[in-house]
């Protein structure tokens, strides 16, 4: 190692190249930092090296450093108006060096980052700019333990390594940018296009689901009416038309409306499918709380665990909600209703409530909506009630179940 040899101006050019062959292909600031230390060494002395580089329009500070491990370093970014070094790195002077750091007035002001000079006694110390274009991108920094090392001669010597520095930290730093750049592009791309394709794989479900309730509506409800139609045409001929003749259309009426309902209630579930239970009820709550005079809540603290049970399972527990919350929205009167979707011992739980006029359980009818709310849950397994909620006002209606893992499901 050169002892501040300040080597004459062959061996100082030979050595220069010899730092811009090693800073050549390094791709980052600390691995160009570590790779130009050891040839530094041979023009000057040092027990730390660093390059700091402004950020932010000069708002900011990234230091980069070798040999000694300081706080500088390992913080991500300070404020360049805390740095000792600000004068130079605001172009204000054109170097710093001094013999003692640690009594240096320049690096002792109020707010000053300056305690790793003392921390890591950096007594003498070197600052040249980092300049591209005349304007100051960063500075260069050595400092020696021992007092009163730098001479004019390692000024020199310092802003030759730091023009030489200077424009590859630049590049490096311009293509740190544009990485950065591209990657935020890229991700808005990606966003973006995961957003199409969802769109598109929603369409692309909505337009099957179109289809098949257009072929239902085509072989089953256009083909009822257009028989209803002839029966009707065939009606007209009758000069004395009695009530018993309409019996059979009224009949196929029915049966058609049956149908018309069976078909809306196949497409309802499909909510179900594509945005999963959460969603689906919030679906109904939106709805009923549109034509009625309540408002409507719903509270899940079961998270997706309900979209994991089976298909049939998950409709008929839609269903049951859906026809609580009808009974809920007709006969209550209630002025809030609140579905509670939560997990409790394993079990999901699910409650519908309303603060309404609460619910009188008479003779129990074999037909009904709460008759099939009651068959729906024996069937999946579930158990259901009805009845007052806790505080006593209003009905709840509470259904409780175990939902097989999503393994038993599959199987
Ligand atoms: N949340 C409720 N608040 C007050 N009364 C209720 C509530 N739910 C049900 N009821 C009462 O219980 C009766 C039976 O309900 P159920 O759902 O079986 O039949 P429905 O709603 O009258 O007819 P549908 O067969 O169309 O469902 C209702 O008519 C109503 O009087
Ligand atoms: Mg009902």
């Amino acid at each position: 190692m050169a002892e501040n040899a300040n080597p004459d101006d062959d061996t100082m050019l030979q050595h220069l190249v010899r730092i811009s062959q090693a800073l050549a292909g390094q791709l980052d600031f600390q691995a160009a930092i570590h790779a130009v230390a050891r040839e530094v060494r041979e023009i000057l002395r040092y027990d730390h090296l660093d390059i700091c580089l402004l950020s932010r329009n000069g708002e900011t500070l990234l230091a980069y450093e070798t040999g000694l491990h300081t706080s500088w370093g390992s913080l991500d970014e300070h404020m360049t108006y805390r740095s000792p070094i600000r004068t130079v790195l605001w172009g204000e002077v054109p170097y710093i060096v001094t013999p003692d750091a640690t009594v240096d007035d320049r690096f002792l002001f109020e707010g000053a980052m300056n305690h790793p000079i003392f921390d890591a006694r950096l007594r003498s110390r070197l600052h040249v700019p980092l300049r591209v274009q005349g304007a100051v991108i960063g500075a260069l920094s050595c400092s020696t333990h021992e007092a009163d090392v730098y001479t004019m001669e390692d000024v020199r010597a310092g802003q030759h390594v730091a023009d030489l520095l200077a424009p590859y930290c630049f590049a490096l730093r311009k293509a740190e940018q544009a990485k950065a750049s591209a990657i935020v592009e890229a991700e808005a791309r990606a966003r973006e296009e995961g957003l199409r394709l969802g769109a598109l794989r929603l369409t692309e479900e909505l337009e099957h689901e179109r289809q098949r309730i257009g072929m239902d509506l085509h072989d089953q409800v256009l083909a009822d009416l257009t028989r209803l139609l002839h029966g009707v045409s065939r009606l007209r001929e009758e000069p004395a038309l009695t009530g018993a003749q309409l019996d059979p259309i009224a009949a196929d009426l029915r049966a058609s409306m049956q149908e018309i309902r069976r078909i809306i209630d196949d497409a309802r579930p499909n909510v179900l499918q594509l945005f999963g239970f959460e969603h689906a009820v919030e679906d109904l709550l939106d709805r009923a709380a549109r034509s009625g005079s309540f408002v409507t809540r719903l509270e899940n603290t079961a998270g997706q665990a309900l979209d994991e049970a089976p298909d049939p399972l998950k409709v008929a527990l839609f269903r049951i909600v859906q026809e609580a919350l009808n009974n809920a929205a007709n006969h209550a009167s209630a002025s809030e209703i609140v579905v509670r979707l939560a997990e409790q011992e394993g079990r999901i739980v699910i409650s519908i409530t309303d603060d309404g006029v609460g619910y009188a359980a008479r003779a129990p009818r074999r037909l009904g909506g709460i008759a099939n709310m009651r068959t729906r849950a024996q069937l999946v397994g579930a158990d259901f009630a009805i009845g007052a909620p806790p505080d006593g006002h209003g009905t709840q209606v509470t259904i409780a179940i175990h939902i097989p893992a999503r393994l038993e499901a599959a199987q």
